[in-house]
């Protein structure tokens, strides 16, 4: 890792945190603390808001791995951000069911709104943009994922007046921009769409 003057020279847990590490570690049979690894590395994350190397530190301390270890772990995942993002940090999956139903549409909005692309922070700090590989939810495809939330079913427009919210300090509700149910047909039900009983069964049930 390179020298970075955005780095802390010292990271602990508060009080809170480690409160929640400790009951997170307690989880793992003796001898097996170390798969406690990455959700500590996201409470470091969240308690500093973002991974700088003294947090992996910390946390390698913590579970008594060696350090190189947590850098491991920490520089694999897309979602630890091992220098400072702004308040919203977006991950726009690009990967094929997302592209097909769209995703260049989303990453064109965010260039069009805040003028950033993959791996950029926009100029007023408040957006970071990466793209990132399936988020788990193509039937739902595109998917831009902010901070902690899904937002689904999404096309430029939507995406632009989404960000354009949250630029103004609002958060529109997460899930599908285009207002289906959880993964329903897009297109509406086509199965199951009428309900018909047949009464024969009904009646052999009352000669039993
Ligand atoms: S491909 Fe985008 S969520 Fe799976």
């Amino acid at each position: 890792m390179s020298a970075d003057t955005s780095q802390p020279a010292t990271f602990a847990f508060n009080a809170e945190y480690d409160a929640k590490a400790d009951a997170i570690i307690a989880r793992y049979p003796a001898g097996r603390q170390q798969s406690a690894v990455l959700p500590l590395l996201d409470l470091a994350q969240r308690q500093h808001g973002w991974l700088p190397r003294a947090a992996m530190d910390h946390v390698a301390v913590k579970l008594k791995m060696a350090p190189i270890r947590v850098y491991e772990v920490a520089t694999f995942y897309t979602m630890f951000n091992l220098k400072p993002v702004g308040r919203y940090f977006l991950q726009a999956c690009t990967t094929t069911p997302c592209w097909l139903r769209g995703s260049d549409e989303i990453m064109g909005a965010c260039r069009k709104v805040l003028g950033i692309g993959g791996g950029e922070t926009s100029a007023d700090g408040l957006f970071s943009l990466i793209e990132v590989e399936c988020l788990g939810a193509c039937v739902n495809a595109p998917i831009l994922q902010v901070n902690d939330d899904f937002y689904e079913d999404l096309d430029g427009p939507a995406t632009e007046r989404l960000l354009e919210s949250l630029r103004r300090g609002e958060v529109p509700p997460m899930g599908s921009a285009t207002g289906r149910q959880m993964s329903a047909p897009a297109g509406g039900p086509t199965t199951l769409n009428s309900l018909s009983f047949d009464a024969a069964p009904a009646a052999a049930k009352g000669a039993e």
